[in-house]
């Protein structure tokens, strides 16, 4: 009686395990790596200025693997971005004679196959685009005839992770077409991470079948190289939030587009404030930006190790704003360690005010959801800045017009034996 009841049990836990999402055991933790099209876009002129060696930006092999060379020599790889991921514009206008897909021959003479091997001989992973479509969105060839054929050739040139786009295709065929290149994808039995871009082009989207059938998802518009777009992007993240973030989790996450951390377009307090933000929200980390230009400082916030770890908190829960008051923002996520049953947690405080003063900010942690008594706080872009004594108070300026201060608050330990004061207050 007892046995066959736990044996229900058992099975119960392993059917709402397979509920939670897509189930190939990839992208157990946020995708981490490199993708050209912010920065890049869909150059394909590659002899405008060909004598300038640092402008030769157009999408070809020479950009990739110059590229996945500078994510080992300057340390990317090591701090965990690891795939290199070609978006659009690769392909030739026709497919080859057996119907295959093929790139263009001028800008990728030695083919998809050797550059895959020349970017898994640097350690990386290797990343692919296409989409669902009769076209790509800069007009290429799609793959919606020819799902299983591509499927197959994708996983004869050892490709790792492949985004899918959704332009020149009926929205209302996602919900089929997805799943099917999907059960393809996987009938490959080559281990390939599928980012969908089908929840982008909706206004309300099943977030359940989508997390089912793909390991990352774009929801919203593309990012472009400013601190609008940026916003346009977390504000929506905020508004929209209790309609998608709980179906981020291990092997499954939402996807709010490219960091432009690197390019023209944001401050250096922007650049911090998209840096902490993505990694609150547990956001695939994916580089848009000429890997061989990169100033130090801006570098230094991209490789930073604290908000990668939290980036990658094997809790795997996203970030909520959890505040919107007169321009300032709170947001926080639950990660590990757990101390006492009380989680730690990464709290994010931006400020979109644009009046010059930095704006003080005075919170008790109990207003934003911690509740053990006191937590040690770091400041995690400005470890120096971090309170002394463990608090249960934050007291920070917060620069304006973008800025943040990122904070990982850990629960103080309760002393042996005593419980602690707030729950003999209670
Ligand atoms: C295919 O799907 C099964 C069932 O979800 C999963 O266990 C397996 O790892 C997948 N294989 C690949 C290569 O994605
Ligand atoms: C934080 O600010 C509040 C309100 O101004 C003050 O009462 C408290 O002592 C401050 N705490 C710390 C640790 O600075």
């Amino acid at each position: 009686m007892y046995y066959s009841l736990l044996f229900v049990l058992y099975f119960m836990c392993i059917v709402i395990q397979n509920s939670d999402g897509l189930d190939n055991g990839l992208a157990l933790t946020p995708p981490m790596g490199w993708m050209s099209w912010e920065r890049y876009r869909c150059t394909i002129d590659c002899e405008f200025n060909r004598n300038d060696e640092a402008n030769d930006e157009c999408i070809s092999e020479k950009l990739f693997k110059k590229t996945a060379d500078l994510m080992v020599s300057e340390g990317y790889l090591e701090a965990g971005y690891e795939y290199v991921i070609i978006d659009d514009c690769w392909l030739a206008m026709d497919r080859d004679e057996d119907g295959k897909l093929q790139p263009d021959p001028d800008r990728f003479p030695s083919g998809i196959k050797a550059l895959a091997d020349y970017i898994h001989s640097k350690g990386l992973k290797f990343g692919i685009y296409e989409d669902y479509g009769t076209n790509t969105c800069a007009g290429y060839p799609g793959i919606i005839d020819n799902l299983e054929l591509d499927a197959q050739t994708f996983a004869e040139w050892d490709v790792d992770y492949i985004k899918i786009d959704g332009c020149y295709a009926n929205i209302s065929d996602y919900p089929k077409g997805y799943p099917e290149f999907g059960k393809y994808l996987n009938e490959t039995g080559r281990p390939i991470v599928y980012s969908c871009s089908w929840p982008a082009y909706e206004d309300e989207s099943d977030y359940e079948a989508i997390s089912k059938t793909c390991n990352l998802w774009r929801n919203y518009g593309d990012i472009q190289d400013s601190w609008s777009s940026a916003t346009s992007i977390i504000n929506w993240y905020g508004d929209n939030q209790d309609k998608f973030a709980q179906y981020a989790g291990p092997g499954h996450w939402n996807d709010p587009d490219m960091l432009i951390v690197g390019n023209f377009g944001l401050t250096y307090g922007q650049s911090r404030a998209q840096m902490a933000l993505w990694s609150l929200l547990a956001a695939p980390l994916l580089l848009s930006t000429d890997l061989a230009n990169v100033r130090p400082e801006y570098k230094e916030i991209l490789l930073n190790e604290d908000l990668i770890a939290i980036n990658k908190d094997p809790l795997g829960i996203q970030g909520l704003r959890i505040i919107q008051k007169d321009g300032i923002e709170v947001w926080t996520r639950p990660i590990t360690p757990i101390i006492d049953e009380y989680e730690s947690y990464a709290i994010v405080i931006l400020n979109q005010n644009e009046d010059p003063a930095p704006t003080k900010v005075s919170i008790r942690v109990r207003k934003i959801g911690l509740k053990a008594k006191k937590y040690t706080l770091k400041d995690l872009y400005d470890p120096e800045k971090s309170p002394k004594e463990p608090t249960d108070h934050i007291n920070v300026s917060v620069d304006p017009s973008g800025g943040v201060v990122a904070l990982k608050a850990t629960p103080v330990k309760r002393k042996l034996g005593l419980p602690q004061i707030n729950e003999i207050d209670n």
